[in-house]
């Protein structure tokens, strides 16, 4: 794995400072949202409608991360989409291949994902989190790809802004492999 590492772009100790910033910022941010919610009619208690919902694969390691950087009450349930099947290094349009959770209504959702590309997979995930209703809806990012989006979407948290380089490590893939990378880096020519 290592040989084929061309260049690494954020090392280990930058990806775990700004994570840690994330989390907190994001659990200040839910934590107003929680206090100015009016009481739930089934008695729910408000710290229990935070659900946190990692866009697989590519967000695992940094979902692993970010949650423990949250000092609050939350829950977890995932969606799978793809849009860069096999060796692909461009999105080839977004697929659901596993479903939102139901019962998001009155919920407070965030989003996770790796990185912001043409920004296709956090547009489909969102709209489909809106239908049900949810509190509130927020999307973070690891990683953000400035310049190449193809619909008109903002992540609401985004760890840093990359060149438009094709990127693998700290979950992200290159045909399924390199998510188990610690850091952020580029593969050599030969290795794709
Ligand atoms: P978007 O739908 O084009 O915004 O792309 C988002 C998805 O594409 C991410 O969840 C990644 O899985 C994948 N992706 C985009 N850029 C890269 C990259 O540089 N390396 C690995 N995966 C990427
Ligand atoms: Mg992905």
């Amino acid at each position: 794995m290592h040989r084929d590492i061309e260049r690494v772009l954020i090392s280990r100790a930058q990806v775990a400072s700004r994570v840690h910033e994330l989390g907190a910022q994001i659990a200040r941010d839910l934590a107003k949202d929680l206090e100015a919610d009016p009481p739930s009619p089934d008695g729910q208690p408000s710290e229990e409608r935070v659900v946190l919902i990692p866009v697989l694969t590519g967000s695992i390691v940094f979902v692993a991360d970010l949650i423990r950087e949250m000092p609050l009450k939350l829950s977890i349930e995932v969606v799978g989409v793809s849009s860069y099947p096999g060796k692909s290094m461009e999105s080839k349009g977004v697929s659901i291949r596993h479903e939102l959770p139901k019962g998001l209504a009155g919920k407070h959702v965030i989003i996770v994902d790796d990185i912001l590309d043409s920004g296709q997979t956090l547009d489909v995930v969102t709209r489909l989190a809106r239908e049900q209703k949810p509190s509130t809806v927020r999307t973070c990012v690891l990683l953000r790809k400035p310049g190449k989006a193809k619909v008109d979407f903002k992540a609401d948290y985004v760890g840093f802004d990359i060149p438009d380089e094709f990127v693998v490590g700290y979950g992200l893939d290159y045909d399924g492999f390199y998510r188990n990378y610690p850091e952020i880096a580029t593969l050599k020519v030969e290795a794709r």
